[in-house]
């Protein structure tokens, strides 16, 4: 290698991530007008960031804690409560041992060390499914840990596509790991009924396909958890299948920088889930040693308390409610300006997300004129929207369907 060549000279520019390049871009204009759409944060009626009363509660229960490191898996209560919180205290997964869980860095961490777990445990000729359009981090989460990645198409503007999900599921390779949404699809906002659920989970069944489910927004999809974790829990209880959980606490307790989640692997018995849990303790030690602390004592203050837990259960509710409000009004001022297209998938659609259904041309148009920031394929985060700013985006984005396309 000559003095002047790079160790780095096959290094190629790789673009920035395009949602944390949105909010930069928000950050920095100064207009008053702007509204952030872009990245999935719950803001509160004023357009704030909201620190729910239940975690401003188990930080003040905490404040005395010490700053030592955790085990390589995790803080124990916190891996118990989640578990429990998640499968239910009474399943038989939980009495029989047959989860192995390592807390993880939220759910992206959570995804990456399900992913780095399953290729050890499945080799790298398995493919990882993903829907499409999915969360726009799934495809290089997995393909960073060597799995080829394939799409399925999921949903059309009306709702899911069974035929093309059911097809793909029928025509996989057993072995397959079929990443699924377990509640507020990201994008789409469309989830499965139970029945839909149920015809899925009997196809990944007979068929030996492994679910590994993406479980960011329990409790806040409809503001009651039990509701929200219905596909993991009928998948693990019911079907008894073996199966992967990556549980996040990013939005349902407004832990966005704390990054706070569980790897949870269910598996056929006890003997297994302990030598999946000492796998799982060899890959985070070797990745991040440990996990932090901070975040994990905040989510076991709340679970281990009657008092935080209910306070966090009416904290769930409130951010639903607000998002359901806002869906509402964002829909009855696209029908009452006489928008052209049908809104009301806007009050169908679940979670945080909805999608407009416009071009990126529209899209562009909207961030440049109006200072509306939303991704390029018009996915709303409903929860930027409050009564302050519904009426001006509602009246932006009509400007920008009505307009001729130039
Ligand atoms: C989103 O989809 O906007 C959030 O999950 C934030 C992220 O990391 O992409």
């Amino acid at each position: 290698m000559s003095s002047k060549s790079s160790v780095f000279a096959t290094v190629a520019y790789t673009p920035p991530d395009a949602i944390f390049e949105l909010t930069k871009a928000y950050i920095a204009d100064p207009d008053t007008r702007k509204v952030n759409l872009g990245q999935g944060t719950y803001r509160d009626g004023e357009g704030n960031p909201w620190v729910l009363p239940a975690v401003e509660a188990a930080k003040d229960a905490i404040k005395n804690c010490n700053h030592e490191y955790l085990p390589i898996l995790g803080h124990p209560p916190f891996r118990q409560l989640v578990t429990e919180l998640v499968f239910r205290k009474e399943s038989t997964v939980i009495s029989g041992g047959r989860v192995a869980s390592c807390q993880a860095l939220s759910g992206t961490g959570a995804l990456h060390v399900a992913g780095m777990l399953l290729r050890r445990a499945l080799g790298q000729d398995r493919t990882v499914y993903i829907t499409n359009p999915s969360w726009s981090n799934h495809r290089q989460v997995f393909e960073s840990v060597g799995f080829s990645v394939r799409e399925f198409h999921y949903a059309s503007r009306d709702g899911i596509d069974m035929e093309s999900l059911l097809q793909a599921l029928t025509e996989a390779d057993p072995s397959s790991i079929f990443v699924l949404h377990a509640s507020a699809h990201n994008p789409t906002g469309w989830d499965p009924s139970p029945e839909q659920w149920r015809q899925i989970a009997a196809i990944m069944k007979e068929r030996s396909l492994f679910p590994l489910f993406d479980a960011a927004y329990l409790g806040l999809t409809s503001g009651d958890y039990e509701q929200d974790a219905y596909a993991i829990r009928y998948f693990a209880g019911e079907l008894d299948l073996e199966m992967g959980v990556c549980i996040s606490f990013a939005k349902s307790m407004g832990l966005y920088g704390e990054r706070t989640g569980l790897c949870a692997f269910v598996s056929r018995n006890h003997n297994i889930a302990n030598n999946v849990e000492s796998s799982l303790a060899q890959l985070v030690r070797s990745e991040i040693s440990n996990p932090p602390a901070f975040g994990a004592r905040v989510v076991t203050a709340i679970l281990a308390n009657d008092g935080l837990s209910s306070q966090w259960r009416r904290d769930l509710t409130t951010m639903s409610s607000r998002i359901s409000g806002m869906r509402k009004q964002l829909c009855d001022e696209l029908t009452a300006l006489d928008t052209p297209g049908d809104w009301r998938k806007i009050i169908q659609q679940k979670g945080m997300f909805c999608v407009l259904g416009l071009t990126p041309e529209q899209v562009h148009y909207l961030k440049e004129k109006y200072h509306i920031y939303m991704a390029e394929s018009s996915r709303v985060s409903i929860a930027g929207l409050n009564e302050g700013n519904v009426r001006y985006v509602a009246e932006c984005i009509h400007q920008v369907v009505c307009q001729p396309e130039e």
